[in-house]
């Protein structure tokens, strides 16, 4: 599906989509379709529920005296009361209402806007919602009946302003591609990626102005990241580390960095997993994908931060060269584990590339990223992500891009009371805590281990990285959680004035 921008007309083919406010007061574009349809529109108003709120979508086919087969009456609310992520949402309902008529073209009209966004930033965040609305991962469909294959090929927006909104969405397309690049990495099947497949794709990002760097097994050995080689140790796939890399600031600015468990599959290693508990398991590498993606938005846009995004890839699986329950890792840090349940090992893989990311790159800020615990999802459900942090001032940061980009978050409590469930009779800690206790905090508090004094923010979105109903910017399965919520904190507080 193309995204165009362009001169309002409506004398186009295909659907044409008017603007209705709460209330029903008609925008120009309907009002103008009413007197030359006469009056089309307020013949279907009067025997339909539309009441013009965000969202809120009636369709009249067949419109006498117009070049287009229907019209869509589009409702947008309150004037200037959306922010960015709910009138993007507004785009991805449009879109899947127009990906299900048997068209080639749909037109959007948007007269001017008052307030919030403004026609032009409504426009560019309408145009991204519908783009990730419309992804679709079908590489491995070889014979799809065509009548469930979208036919629309063209949206195009109608707007005064379209050159000012072209230039803005410019912007929000390279975040859609770091998004949708983050979805096609989760959808993957675990024999397509894993640790050395994962880390070939992030070569060509390198387009984009990013550094490119993978750690391999010998040079993760040289290091001592002995809690991450654990975890991969029962895998005939090598484990890897990659850093990617943007300097879009002075070169002296600390980086933000962001970290991601990788985890391409998660059998639970000898800690086996059920049949059931498995079949999600190939998403288990969310986070790194959230991070690429993120990493890929900024160059994309070329924001002015240094920001650097490390992946810990690994795969979990049983075999005769697996860890076993029981033993005792030594990480990077120095400190020792007790490795009681092979199936806790997003921890041990974060732990060592967090401290990595630390000594390294001493950023100024530290967010990781991982499908960490199931606990969290009995927690939160699919609507929030945890929030982990050490500091205020960041969590607070987070939770208002999440507010904004609809990536929410639910800050999650931290404290040495639960810290004590880690304590091992023979090592520094053990990877478990008690069972049905605040699982997410443990596994939170064992991370907390491996963070230096810096501020630091884990978020755990085992809830939110893969959803099994369609959502309105997201079709069901992958939805590159994070993306949007990162870039946004990025631009709204690390970077230099844009
Ligand atoms: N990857 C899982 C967590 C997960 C579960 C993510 C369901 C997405 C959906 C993680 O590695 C794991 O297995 N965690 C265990 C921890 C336990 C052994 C302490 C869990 O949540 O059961
Ligand atoms: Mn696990
Ligand atoms: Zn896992």
């Amino acid at each position: 599906m193309k995204i165009g921008f362009g001169e309002l007309d409506l004398d186009k083919k295909g659907t044409l989509v008017v603007g209705v406010l709460e209330g029903r007061t008609l925008s120009r574009s309907a009002e103008e379709l009413e007197k030359r349809t006469g009056g089309a529109i307020s013949r279907a108003l009067k025997s339909s529920k539309f009441k013009g709120k965000s969202g809120d979508l009636l369709e009249i086919l067949a419109p006498a005296k117009l070049a287009a087969s229907r019209i869509l009456l589009f409702g947008l609310g309150k004037p200037g009361e959306s922010s960015e992520g709910k009138v993007q949402e507004m785009g991805g309902g449009l879109a899947g209402l127009l990906l299900s008529y048997p068209e080639a073209e749909a037109h959007i009209a948007l007269d001017a806007m008052q307030g919030g966004l403004g026609t032009a930033g409504f426009a560019a965040n309408l145009a991204l919602g519908a783009r990730l609305k419309a992804y679709r991962f079908d590489r491995y469909r070889t014979k799809e009946g065509k009548e469930d294959k979208p036919t629309l090929d063209r949206l195009d927006i109608m707007l005064a302003a379209a050159s000012e909104a072209k230039k803005r969405f410019a912007n929000l397309d390279k975040l859609a591609e770091g998004v949708v690049f983050a979805r096609d990495l989760i959808s993957e099947p675990a024999n397509v990626i894993y640790p050395d497949s994962f880390a070939a794709r992030m070569k060509p990002l390198a387009r984009l102005g990013l550094k490119v760097e993978v750690l391999g097994l010998a040079q993760l050995k040289r290091l001592g990241m002995g809690a991450l080689i654990g975890v991969a140790q029962g895998s005939v796939r090598p484990p890897a580390v990659v850093v990617l890399r943007w300097t879009g600031a002075r070169p002296q600015v600390a980086p933000i960095a962001f970290v991601g468990k990788g985890v391409t599959f998660d059998s639970g290693g000898l800690s086996l997993k059920t049949a059931k508990g498995m079949e999600d398991m190939k998403w288990d590498m969310a986070g790194s994908a959230a991070v690429v993606g993120t990493m890929m938005a900024l160059a994309g846009r070329k924001a002015k931060v240094n920001a650097v995004g490390l992946v810990g890839l690994v795969e979990n699986m049983p075999s005769g060269a697996a860890q076993r329950p029981g033993d005792v890792v030594k990480s990077l840090s120095g400190q020792t584990i007790e490795v009681l349940n092979t199936d806790a090992e997003g921890r041990l893989v974060l732990a060592d590339v967090l401290w990595y990311a630390q000594t390294r790159f001493k950023p100024a800020a530290m967010i990781n990223l991982a499908t960490l615990t199931g606990a969290i999802i009995v927690a939160l459900g699919h609507e929030h992500a945890g929030l982990f942090s050490n500091n205020d001032a960041l969590a607070e940061r987070l939770l208002a891009a999440g507010k904004l980009t609809g990536e929410t978050l639910w800050r999650m409590p931290l404290g040495d009371s639960y810290d004590q469930q880690l304590k091992s009779p023979i090592a520094d800690m053990k990877n478990i805590g008690d069972a049905g206790s605040a699982g997410s905090v443990v596994a939170a508090q064992f991370l907390q281990r491996f963070v230096q004094n810096v501020p630091w923010a884990h978020l755990d979105i085992a809830g939110v990285a893969w959803s099994n109903k369609e959502r309105p910017i997201t079709p069901k399965g992958a939805v590159g959680w994070g993306v949007r919520l990162l870039d946004r904190l990025v631009g709204d507080y690390y970077e230099a004035a844009r």
